[in-house]
């Protein structure tokens, strides 16, 4: 999605912007721009397609020191050099980056009699702020104050105006703009990556804040011009967080961080003196915890897989009915909310437009909702009732893996607390606990099988589809499987139930077709065996992903990825790591932007 940077301080304006762009790369762009300001001056460049062309077009040395910068994702008008962002007024007084849509731009537009460069929704808010300054004397703030008066729709903004040559001004409405403190420069981001080279002190704008940035401060204020007592808060992230690590893609590196990331999400969680889960941050008594008749899980994407199987761990642990559902299609039915429903929210970023609305709606109707987000001060961490971050990091390529494996920590441990405050023994979470103590080595284990699973992965590269089957808690991890391969390597891959295959998707399975399916061992292992010989009686090529040892999984299968014996709880968490790894190395084989798959964007802040 669209991403904003802003610069105003001692340094050249034009490496910095850049650099911000470059860091926001990963979110998905189609084109890139940035205004400088100097001399009560100010000059764009944009275009079309990615930073570089953008680069190769600026002149050797462009002397300012405050700017603004935007990557942008088309959604109004087609990715084209003047539907780039920054959008200027007529006389080039005002230029303007926004992320988001304007809902009554046509009404804005009706009021002005200027001509449009570009087909933006964007666009008219560089004209309103231009001829509101005029009218009205006043300052860009209040301008823009005055503007967002009249703007229905969703944004982020960065502004700059000739005639306040150190001044950006920023806007948020359901938008992300964090704004950084430096020492005699500050910044502005839609996203912590372009900020975290230059500073760990930030302040979120929330919905309805007009602030203003100078080299030596900030102010926030509201949209009636109010003031707030917003303060800054100091986030751990580290720059080498957003960085390769050295490795050729940012996927690699968070495919391989996993035994740490895993071991950060449940570092000081395990209670092993009453053998449940320690989790702060929860704002439940043990009280209210067996108050909860019934848990609902929420998300988009990965996220929402993962969601599913944590519902299973759950159901299965605290014997509490739940299930998971996509954010959007829950707040779109009119859902009933009930007091003693535990809702959970689930999103990597924070930032998930249609998980953050579910959030909203639940929340207005009385309900209480749990976040489990990964990105620190993001706005569902923010707004949510009580929650548990997941601590894996910056997660940079689109494709969720690291996030992915952390969220099944965090189910994992609200499984066991839930399960301990009903009828899991201690003896049961004293396990529990061991198995997912343990989960970070045998993931290590998992990574140790990269040559044998990108073998496989090579020889099935050039099919046209692929099918995932699992069965019960397989399913989520065949859903991320199938998700997985389709985002970054472009085959058609289709995640089915076990018992499902008959009933549809057989018509389609031959020897073209490779089918993985996901075996953990359980009581259910013969009947997904089933699955095995319904497969390899059409000819299909089987690829078995299993913990167990049994030998008829040997015979049946063409290859076998097998994964360390692992705690029913835990299985899901060690077995995706397999299936990640088969994702990664079948993109690699057909020589796919694995860090940026075309199409998709790594935080969808729209709706
Ligand atoms: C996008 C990303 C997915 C992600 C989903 C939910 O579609 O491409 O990788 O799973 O959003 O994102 P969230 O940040 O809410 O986990």
């Amino acid at each position: 999605m669209c991403g904003i940077i802003a610069y105003t301080g001692g340094q050249q304006a034009v490496p910095v912007l850049m650099n911000g762009l470059r860091r926001l790369e990963y979110r998905g762009y189609d084109s890139a721009g940035i205004s400088v300001s100097s001399r009560k001056k100010l000059r764009t460049w944009k275009s079309a397609g990615k930073i570089n062309v953008l680069d190769s077009q600026l002149p050797e040395s462009i002397k300012a020191q405050c700017g603004i910068g935007h990557t942008r994702w088309a959604t109004h008008g087609a990715p084209t050099d003047e539907n780039a962002h920054p959008h200027t007024d007529t006389e080039e007084s005002v230029t303007v980056v926004h992320n988001g849509i304007i809902e009554n731009v046509d009404a804005l537009k009706d009021k002005l009699t200027v001509e449009y460069k570009s087909e933006t929704d964007s666009e008219v808010l560089a004209h309103l702020l231009s001829q509101t300054i005029k009218e009205k004397k006043c300052s860009l703030i209040d301008a823009m104050r005055e503007v967002l008066s009249r703007v229905v729709g969703t944004y982020g903004i960065a502004a700059i105006s000739a005639e306040e040559p150190e001044k950006i001004v920023l806007a948020r409405s359901g938008s992300p703009v964090i704004i950084g403190i430096g020492e005699g420069e500050m910044l502005a981001a839609s996203d912590m990556s372009a900020l975290s080279r230059y500073t760990r002190e930030v302040v979120h704008l929330d919905d309805g804040e007009v602030a203003q940035i100078t080299p030596d401060g900030f102010e926030v204020t509201l949209l009636d011009a109010s003031p707030t007592d917003k303060s800054s808060m100091t986030l751990v992230s580290n720059i080498e967080d957003y960085d390769r690590g050295g490795y050729e893609h940012y996927l690699y590196r968070e495919i391989v961080d996993q035994p740490d990331t895993v071991r950060r999400t449940i570092s000081g969680r395990l209670d092993k003196r009453f053998n449940t889960a320690r989790l702060g941050g929860l704002n439940m008594e043990a009280r209210d915890l067996l108050q909860i008749q019934r848990v609902k899980i929420l998300g988009c994407g990965s996220a929402l897989y993962a969601g599913m199987a944590g519902a299973n761990m759950i159901e299965s642990l605290s014997r509490i009915p739940c299930d998971a559902e996509p954010a959007a299609e829950f707040r779109y039915r009119n859902p009933v909310i009930e007091a003693s429903t535990l809702y959970i929210v689930v999103s990597q970023s924070g930032e998930t437009f249609d998980t953050l609305a579910a959030t909203r709606e639940i929340q207005r109707k009385g309900g209480f909702v749990l976040g489990i987000v990964n990105s620190v001060g993001s706005t569902i961490a923010r707004e949510v009732d009580g929650g548990v971050y997941m601590h894996a990091g910056p997660e940079v390529s689109v494709a969720s893996t690291k996030a992915f494996t952390s969220m099944l920590s965090v189910f994992s441990l609200l499984a066991i607390l839930l399960g301990r405050s009903r009828d899991v023994s201690p003896q049961r979470g004293a396990q529990l606990l061991l198995a997912l103590e343990q989960a970070p080595d045998k993931i290590a284990d998992v990574l140790a099988l990269e040559t044998h699973i990108a073998d496989i992965a090579k020889e099935y590269a050039n099919s046209h589809s692929a099918f995932f089957i699992g069965r019960t808690s397989a399913y989520p991890v065949a859903l991320e499987g199938a998700q997985k391969l389709k985002e970054i390597s472009y085959i058609h891959a289709e995640a089915y139930p076990a018992s499902e295959l008959k009933h549809g998707p057989l018509a389609l399975v031959c020897a073209e077709t490779p089918c993985v399916v996901v075996l953990p061992e359980s009581e259910l292992l013969d009947k997904s065996m089933g699955a095995l010989e319904e497969i390899k009686a059409r000819g299909a090529p089987v690829i078995a992903v299993t913990d167990s040892s049994n030998k008829r999984i040997d015979k049946l299968a063409d290859h076998v990825i097998r994964t360390p014996l692992a705690d029913e709880l835990v299985q899901g968490m060690v077995m995706g790591v397999a299936l990640q790894i088969y994702a990664y190395h079948s993109a690699v084989a057909l020589g796919r932007d694995v860090d940026q798959p075309r199409n998709l964007a790594k935080s969808v802040t729209v709706e």
